[in-house]
């Protein structure tokens, strides 16, 4: 593995889900791995899971980190070829990725959406600018269209608790008060689309994902029709892609409720956090013993540490 940018740099989602599983039985197996090397985690938005679970990972194959917040402990980057820089930016990437990469030996970089220019976020600009000015491997910590290191998260943690070996997982829409990226829901179904399960997309009219991401999965308009039979529902909220970036729906009985989880195969909640309560889930669902997201964020360290560890190899 050259980068971890997404889904398509993985062979076999599956056997790298097992890997981690493996990893979480012996995190310090490879203590060794990344003796006098470092990793930089350059941050441009707000983190809880992603900063500590990676650090965490770095560590434990004994590597040191830095954590970088672009923009607040460093020079405001910019971004574009032949800018005049007469504004607020004051060092353009094509120095600061450079010399980020002098000191790293593996670079982890956290970039949100625009969700303003459809075009510059699906073709990821800003990833692809840190990507042509380092000479080290990258991971993405979340960009502009995807989260991968959250969906190879959600696979252990659906692999860790599923009683069957093609569970039901439906990833359902819910709502929220602001325009929330496409990211975690588009990568989640990218993954989910190569893992061995039977995979159903809730979302209302208008918030269908990208093809390219939702590829060939069922996709349900109405929630208690997909909630049906399921083993594993995932919430989360998302703006429209095809209205780019807006709230189309603010229909609350889209929310997951007790009411609608007691239609399922007794199914185990999932949220990539940080989740509004009460808004996305009722206290009842996200309280009760189905509820796995405390478990699901403390995968996150066995995924960053798998992904780490074949970037070292
Ligand atoms: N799920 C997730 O990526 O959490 P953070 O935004 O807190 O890192």
């Amino acid at each position: 593995m050259k980068n971890f940018l997404s889904v398509h740099d993985v062979k076999d989602v599956e056997a790298l889900a097992k890997e981690a599983l493996k990893i979480k039985q012996h995190p310090f197996k490879h203590k060794k791995l990344g003796k006098n090397k470092t990793m930089v985690l350059v941050f441009l938005n707000s983190s809880l899971r992603t900063r500590l679970s990676t650090q965490k990972a770095a560590q434990n194959l004994g590597m040191q980190t830095i954590v970088l917040n672009l923009g607040q402990d460093s020079w405001n980057m910019e971004y574009e070829d032949g800018a005049i820089m007469k504004g607020t930016t004051a060092e353009h990437i094509k120095e600061g990725a450079a010399v980020i990469s002098e000191y790293a030996d593996i670079i982890g970089l956290r970039c949100f959406p625009s969700l303003t220019d459809r075009d510059r976020d699906y073709g990821e600009f800003v990833l692809q600018q840190f990507l042509k000015n380092i000479k080290v491997p990258l991971v993405n910590m979340e960009s502009a269209t995807v989260h991968p290191l959250q969906s190879l998260t959600d696979l252990i943690t659906i692999r860790e608790f599923s009683k069957k070996k093609r569970p039901k997982v439906v990833l359902t829409w819910a709502p929220h008060v602001k325009a929330l990226p496409q990211c975690v829901p588009n990568s989640f179904a990218e993954w989910m689309n190569r893992a061995d399960v039977d995979f159903v997309i809730a979302n209302p009219e208008g918030y269908d994902l990208a093809p390219s991401f939702r590829g060939n999965a069922k996709i349900l308009h109405a929630p208690k029709e997909a909630y049906k039979g399921a083993d594993f529902i995932y919430a989360k909220n998302w703006s429209s892609y095809e209205d780019y970036g807006k709230i189309l729906c603010e229909d609350e009985t889209w929310m997951v409720n007790t009411e609608k989880m007691s239609l399922t195969n007794n199914a185990k909640f999932m949220h990539c956090l940080p989740v509004r309560r009460n808004l996305v889930v009722e206290d009842a669902v996200i309280d009760s013993k189905n509820s796995i997201v405390i478990q699901q964020a403390g995968n996150r360290e066995w995924a960053a540490q798998s992904v780490i560890k074949k970037l070292l190899s």
